[in-house]
């Protein structure tokens, strides 16, 4: 039986592990031929070798290895179905206390690169007339958690490039939207567990904050993002779907 994203072409940006692992590895379970784009050339290679997909070694922020990597997923396949900006990274200060040179890094990796990946891959959507962007946001795209900063600017900013980039270009065919997680259980979760005198303490209380009484898995978010490239969603453009259990609704009393 066909897969639900059957010879789609997906990149994914920061497959390595986390969020970004699980996505390509939906994606090749789907059916799609996935370009691992991403820094850690260890990783990287792993999850391509898992999926059947390809490695290309790419920091997102240089702008000549996005070009380059885009260009050998067309050599490689004629195509570009789908993109998917997952790489980013928290950035977490008081806003006075932030060196500036974070500021830069902050909005060099979780926002301008997304714009960067996507710029290069219009070209090949628009000219087929089909193509479906998904940026990996957050809930810090929508509220605020004090000493989070830059972190929650550059993700209000990828919901606004998503909105943009998906209404400028819905009459050309192609879809952009984002998915915005909560708390997922990844590495970057654990190792700030890690930092805790009683890690385990720490993750129940952040399990508790749930109205599910849990966390995220990487694979729900994946779940989203499999949706969101098939052609399951042809409607759905310029929105953000919350993948958080609930948390953002529950009014803390
Ligand atoms: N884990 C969460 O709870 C959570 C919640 C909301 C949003 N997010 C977002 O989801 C995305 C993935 O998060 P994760 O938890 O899987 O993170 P992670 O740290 O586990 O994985 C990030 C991956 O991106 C890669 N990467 C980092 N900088 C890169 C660069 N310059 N070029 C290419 N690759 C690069 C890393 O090597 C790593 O493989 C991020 O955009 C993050 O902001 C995560």
């Amino acid at each position: 039986m066909a897969g639900r994203l059957q010879d789609k072409v997906a990149i994914v940006t920061g497959a390595g592990r986390g969020i970004g692992a699980a996505i390509a590895r939906s994606f090749a379970a789907e059916g799609a031929k996935v370009v691992v784009a991403e820094r850690n050339s260890e990783t990287g290679a792993a999850v391509a070798a898992g999926t059947g997909g390809v490695f290309v070694e790419t920091d997102v922020t240089e702008q000549d290895q996005v070009e380059a990597m885009v260009r050998t997923t067309l050599e490689r396949f004629g195509r570009i179905d789908v993109l998917v900006n997952n790489a980013g990274a928290n950035v977490f200060y008081r806003p006075h206390e932030m060196p500036r040179s974070e500021w830069a890094r902050c909005m060099s990796l979780d926002l301008e690169a997304c714009w960067a990946l996507s710029e290069a891959v219009l070209p090949n959507m628009r000219q087929q007339a089909a193509g479906a962007i998904i940026n990996i946001a957050s809930t810090h795209g929508f509220k605020i958690i004090p000493q989070t900063f830059p972190y929650p600017v550059a993700k209000h900013g990828l919901i606004g490039l998503t909105r943009a980039l998906g209404i400028e270009y819905a009459a050309e065919g192609l879809r952009v939207n984002a998915i915005a997680p909560g708390y997922i259980d990844t590495e970057i979760a654990r190792d700030y567990w890690a930092g805790f005198d009683d890690p385990d303490a720490e993750r129940r209380r952040a399990e508790a904050l749930h109205p599910p009484r849990r966390i995220g898995r990487p694979e729900e978010v994946a779940m989203t993002a499999v949706f969101l490239a098939s052609d399951e969603a042809p409607f759905i453009n310029a929105e953000t779907i919350m993948i958080d259990g609930g948390r953002s609704a529950l009014f803390h009393d």
